[in-house]
């Protein structure tokens, strides 16, 4: 048995984490791997158990009485595990290598005190596990990721809530796509009590917003008790909000096909304040690259959800995020995702390439995608977005839509506002049409806006579907 020492976590460690490893120079090498892996969770070596916040033992198959063995240790193990939670300490405990592979069942039945335990086809997963695992026994991992990743945030809530307000319904994630750093950063799935948002909801509306958006980094994941004691999803509360007098739109962000539940998207067809407009990152269009990034859905699960949103609301446009070259993507899986973009048809959407975010899963994958191979693909979905975008900025022309005005214009003599589709309007006119809708007639498409005239002078009231809906329907 070998004590391996690990690698140091950057700055002070937080917590301490001890491999025991048995067997061959494979298990030597895969400790080490582990160690990693855990160091940006925070984790940095301990040789003895009683100051370990998580324990892993390596295991070998080989020699006769292997299993007998790490049963023995695991029963050491349990006491000490059992004098750390009284002292309010825990203990994550893993079990990993051959014994795990062969009797992983045996080891749940026989030692329900550990937390984890993993196969060697599954160590990239133990970022995940960890996280889980601490998430159950009710403790936060502080992690050594960056504090503020470029990926890990949600729209800024703009300091003086105007027209357009953000409201924030939900927290974190439980989704643990294998690229992404969420999860560690921003902890568990959390959702607001329906009272409290319907409340603040009601504060923003009494503050001038005319439109709310709701944010979440798993927004559609929302659910909460309602006022009336049953457990409300988005769809519900949803039709709570769109009741409030003086509210005009509703928009809700990020959202994630697993939770893009049928009473939500019958919720689009129903709703007319929600507005026509969803973002639904899907990522990659090959199912092979969805499954290497745990997203847990295909290709075909994110058009079957497309065409559902289309036929509950037939405007309907749609956003979304791409990741080229993600670990492990081939040509053919480049051109699955241009071909789901060809099939979809974006009215706009963000795509990035693939950046290595040390300790989580994706960034030890084999079969790392080359920056020029990424640049190139990157450069094909971008051109490819660019032009739906534009084709779809040019088919408003024409079309009499309902714009809320939120302010001035970019010249003096103009108003700026937004098409139920998220585009920028600009128009000449009085910044004191700011907070009001009507209709505009689209004039002109540019690459990120449109402009127009006021098609009537009457304003719009809050909360009727206007011309919109079935003006554009109909075109
Ligand atoms: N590399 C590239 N793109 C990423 N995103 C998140 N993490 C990464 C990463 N490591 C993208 C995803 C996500 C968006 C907010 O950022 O597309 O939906
Ligand atoms: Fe990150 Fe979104 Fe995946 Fe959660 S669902 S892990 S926030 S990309």
């Amino acid at each position: 048995m070998t004590e391996l020492p690990g690698v140091p976590a950057f700055g002070a460690p937080r917590k301490r984490l001890l491999i025991r490893t048995w067997g061959c120079q494979m298990n030597v090498y895969d400790s080490g791997r582990m160690a990693e892996l855990l160091s940006p969770l925070g984790y940095a070596a301990t040789e003895r158990a009683e100051e370990a916040d998580m324990v892993i033992l390596n295991t070998c198959h080989i020699r006769e009485k292997a299993a007998e063995k790490v049963f023995s240790d695991l029963g050491r193990l349990r006491e000490v595990k059992r004098e750390r939670t009284a002292a309010g300490k825990g203990m994550v405990i893993a079990v990993a290598g051959c014994v795990a592979q062969a009797e992983g069942a045996e080891i749940t039945a026989r030692a329900p005190w550990v937390d984890i335990v993993l196969g060697p086809q599954t160590y990239h997963r133990l970022p995940e596990m960890v996280a889980r695992a601490s998430r159950a026994a009710g403790a936060v991992i502080e992690t050594e990721f960056p504090a503020e990743d470029k990926f890990d945030h949600l729209p800024e809530a703009r300091s003086a809530q105007g027209v357009t307000a953000f409201l924030t319904i939900q927290e974190g994630c439980d989704k643990f796509c294998a690229f992404c750093v969420v999860p560690y950063t921003r902890g568990a799935e959390f959702s607001r009590p329906a009272a409290a948002v319907l409340a603040e909801a009601r504060r923003l509306v009494a503050l001038g917003a005319r439109e709310i958006a709701l944010l979440g980094q798993n927004v559609n994941a929302w659910h909460g008790e309602g006022p009336d004691g049953t457990t409300w999803n988005l769809a519900r509360l949803l039709c709570a909000l769109a009741e409030i007098p003086g509210l005009a739109r509703l928009r809700y962000t990020t959202s994630h096909p697993r939770d893009m539940d049928a009473a939500l998207i019958a919720a689009h067809g129903a709703i007319p304040a929600l507005m026509p407009f969803l973002h639904l990152p899907v990522q990659s269009g090959s199912d092979r690259v969805l499954a290497a990034m745990n997203r847990g859905h295909r290709a075909e699960d994110f058009l079957r959800i497309a065409d559902a949103l289309r036929e509950s609301r037939p405007d309907i446009a749609l956003s979304s995020d791409f990741i080229a070259g993600h670990p492990g993507e081939t040509a053919a899986d480049h051109r699955a995702t241009l071909a789901l973009i060809e099939r979809v048809g974006f009215a706009q959407a963000f795509s990035f390439k693939y950046s290595t975010r040390p300790g989580t899963p994706a960034a030890s994958l084999p079969n790392q995608v080359p920056e020029t191979v990424k640049d190139t693909r990157l450069a094909e979905i971008q051109a490819l977005l660019r032009d739906q975008q534009d084709a779809f900025n040019r088919s408003r022309v024409g079309l009499t839509c309902e714009v809320l005005f939120t302010g001035p214009g970019r010249h003096p003599g103009q108003v700026a506002g937004r098409s139920p589709w998220l585009q920028p309007v600009h128009l000449s006119g009085s910044a004191t049409l700011t907070g009001e809708l009507r209709p505009v007639r689209i004039l002109a498409a540019h690459p990120n806006s449109l402009s127009g005239v006021i098609a009537d002078s009457e304003p719009v009231p809050a909360n009727q579907p206007g011309p919109t809906h079935e003006e554009t329907a109909a075109a």
